[in-house]
């Protein structure tokens, strides 16, 4: 299965992220910054779209490649500062499908939290008190939790995640390895 991973990023997050999923998806796989993303991507069976989320949508490079690619399966791993089981992360695994350009099939979204940049929380705490995007003890707390992401288990769970994801690109049985201890496991 050929695989074309194209990450964008800013401070390192979706780019790590990105490179395990690539990591579980074998052989086949391969990783590239969205500044440098192939022109031509007709002949890869499966094309990752790696974003960080921005303004609750896709940041824009990743929009722009996402647009161009055409009638082909395609899934999106993405980076957020809010927590994975949000409202607004569902909203974004969801709005996600949308960016893809004619015919594609979205099969699948995986994602985890980001760090936040130190640089635009410092900026949030300059806010003016009772704005959306300023300090409060909650948004403070959301942002300590997120610093340490993506970490060892994110990344570990995205190479999982890339596995099955193969599986069903290539219409393997995802089952096949329990079924073959269960039945070893019968025979004694
Ligand atoms: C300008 C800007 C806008 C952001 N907007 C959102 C947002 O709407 N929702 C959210 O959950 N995180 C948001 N984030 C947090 C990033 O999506 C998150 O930290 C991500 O992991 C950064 O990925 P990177 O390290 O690959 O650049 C924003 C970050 C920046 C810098």
């Amino acid at each position: 299965m050929k695989a074309a991973v194209v990450y964008s990023t800013l401070t390192g997050n979706t780019k790590k992220v990105a490179e395990a999923f690539a990591s579980g998806l074998g052989s086949g796989a391969e990783t590239f910054d969205v500044n440098a993303a192939p022109a031509d991507i007709s002949g890869y069976d499966l094309v990752v779209a790696g974003f960080w989320v921005d303004r609750g949508h896709p940041d824009q490079k990743s929009m722009d490649f996402m647009k161009r690619v055409e009638g082909k399966k395609v899934f999106s791993v993405f980076t957020l500062g809010a927590k994975p089981r949000s409202a607004h992360a569902f909203k974004c695994a969801y709005t996600s499908a949308s960016f893809w350009g004619k015919g594609c099939e979205q099969i699948g979204t995986w994602h985890c939290q980001g760090a936040i940049d130190p640089k635009l929380i410092e900026q949030m705490r300059k806010m003016p008190a009772g704005g959306p995007h300023s300090a409060t003890p909650e948004t403070e707390a959301r942002w300590a939790a997120a610093a340490s992401h993506p970490d060892a288990d994110d990344l570990a769970a995205a190479a999982e995640a890339a596995k099955a994801v193969r599986q069903i690109v290539t219409g393997e049985d995802p089952y096949a390895e329990l079924k073959a201890k269960m039945a070893a496991q019968a025979k004694g």
